[in-house]
C-alpha cells in the first residue's frame, strides 16, 4: 500500500494516479454513527479506548471512500496526560483548570515518555496499521497553539495572555515552547514507530501572529519538531488557519505538504512557497453546508487552480462543520476522484 498510495505520492510531489482527498476533523461531528457509538463524556475519554477510538477513525474511511485516515485524537491529549489538569468539555471545548502564567508552571510539563504516557493512542495506532488500507495520519498540536489553550486557560478571541508572555517574558516562553516541541516530537515519532505513515503538525492558530512574532516565538518550535521527524522519511504536513501571510515562512519550516486554508488561492499560495512543498486544501468547510452544487463548483474551481501539477491533497481549508450532511462529503470524494487531474 504505502508505495502505491496516492495520497502519500501526492505528499512527494509525485504524478498519482488521482487528486488525493481526505477531511480535517474527518471523525465526528457531522456522523450519525459517530455520535452513536461515541456516547457522552469527554474526548479524552473515548480517546483511552483503543478499540473504540479505532473504530470512530474508521468510519469516515468507510463512509467517504477518502484516501486517508487520522488518528481519532486530540493535540491536547499528550498534556491531558501529563496531568497539567484540563479537560475537553463536550459543546464547550478544552479547559485548563488553573492556566499557565509564569515560569513557576514549566515544571507541570515534564518529558513525555509515549509508551509510558500514551499507551493507549499507541495501541490505537497499532491497530489502525493493521486494518486500514489507505495510511494513517498521526498529528500534533504544534508548541504555539498547544500554548495557547495553557496559557489562556482555553480558547481565545485576541491571544492576549498569550501574546503578554511571549513579550514580557520571552525566556519562559521559549522554555515553555521547547518543552512543548520535545512533546510533540516524541508524540509523533512514536506514532510514526507504531505505525503512522504521515503526520500533521496542527499549528491551527498560527494565524493570529504577526509574521515577525510567527518569527520569532513560534516558527522555531515547530521547525524544531518538524525537523525532528526528518530522520523517519514520512511525510510531514504543516498546517494552521488564516496563515496566507505566513505561508513562506511555514514552507520553510521543513514540511512536504503546506495547508492552505480558504483565503488564498492555491495558484497564489504556490507563488507564496515555492515550487517546492505539496499543497493541502482548500475548500471552505462553511460551503459543505450550501449544498453540494455549490461546493461542487468551488471545488472545481480549486482543482483548476491547482494547476494540474502533482502535489495537492484535496481537503477543506479547516475542519468539517457541525451540520455537514455526509453525502455532500461523499460526494465531493467522488467529484475529486473523477475530475482532479493530478
Ligand atoms: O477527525 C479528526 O480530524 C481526528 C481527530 C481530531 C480531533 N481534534 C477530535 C476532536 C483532530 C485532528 C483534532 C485536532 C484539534 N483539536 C485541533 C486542531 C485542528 C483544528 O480544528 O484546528 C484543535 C485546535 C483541537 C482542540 C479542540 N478539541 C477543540 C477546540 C475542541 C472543541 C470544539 C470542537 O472543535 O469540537 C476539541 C474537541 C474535539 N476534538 C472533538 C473531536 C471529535 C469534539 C467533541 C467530542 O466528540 O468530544
Amino acid at each position: 500500500m504505502a508505495g502505491s498510495s496516492a495520497f502519500l505520492k501526492a505528499c512527494r510531489s509525485e504524478r498519482a494516479d488521482r487528486v488525493p482527498v481526505w477531511f480535517m476533523r474527518q471523525a465526528g461531528r457531522s456522523l450519525p454513527e459517530y455520535r452513536r457509538l461515541r456516547g457522552e463524556g469527554s474526548i479524552l475519554e473515548a480517546v483511552r479506548r483503543p478499540e473504540l477510538a479505532a473504530e470512530l477513525t474508521l468510519q469516515p474511511v468507510r463512509r467517504y471512500g477518502v484516501d486517508a485516515a487520522i488518528l481519532f485524537s486530540d493535540i491536547l491529549v499528550p498534556v491531558a496526560a501529563l496531568g497539567v489538569g484540563l479537560d475537553v468539555v463536550p459543546g464547550r471545548g478544552p479547559v485548563v483548570h488553573e492556566p499557565f502564567r509564569s515560569a513557576a508552571d514549566l515544571v507541570r510539563l515534564r518529558p513525555l515518555e509515549p509508551e509510558v504516557d500514551l499507551p493507549y493512542v499507541l495501541e490505537t495506532v497499532r491497530i489502525l496499521a493493521a486494518e486500514l488500507d489507505v495510511p494513517l495520519i498521526g498529528f500534533a498540536g504544534a508548541p504555539f497553539t498547544v500554548a495557547s489553550y495553557l496559557v489562556e486557560g482555553g480558547a481565545s478571541r485576541d491571544y492576549a495572555r498569550t501574546k503578554a508572555l511571549m513579550h514580557d517574558e520571552p525566556a519562559t516562553w521559549h522554555e515553555l515552547a521547547g518543552r512543548l516541541a520535545e512533546i510533540a516530537l516524541a508524540t509523533l515519532r512514536a506514532q510514526v514507530a507504531a505505525g503512522a505513515a504521515a503526520v500533521q503538525l496542527f499549528d491551527s492558530w498560527a494565524g493570529a501572529l504577526s509574521r515577525a512574532d510567527y518569527e520569532r516565538f513560534a516558527l522555531p518550535s515547530s521547525r524544531r519538531v518538524l525537523q525532528g521527524l526528518a530522520d523517519l522519511g514520512v511525510p510531514r504536513i504543516h498546517f494552521g488557519v488564516c496563515t496566507g501571510e505566513l505561508l513562506d515562512l511555514m514552507a520553510g519550516a521543513g514540511a512536504e505538504v503546506v495547508g492552505v486554508d480558504w483565503r488564498v488561492p492555491l495558484d497564489a499560495a504556490r507563488r507564496r512557497v515555492g515550487p517546492r512543498p505539496a499543497l493541502q486544501g482548500n475548500l471552505d468547510p462553511a460551503l459543505c453546508l450550501a449544498g453540494f452544487d455549490a461546493a461542487a463548483s468551488e471545488t472545481r474551481r480549486i482543482l483548476s487552480e491547482a494547476g494540474g501539477r502533482p502535489g495537492h491533497v484535496f481537503n477543506l481549508g479547516h475542519g468539517v462543520l457541525p451540520g455537514t450532511d455526509p453525502d455532500v462529503l461523499a460526494r465531493l470524494v467522488e467529484l475529486v476522484h473523477d475530475e482532479g487531474r493530478p
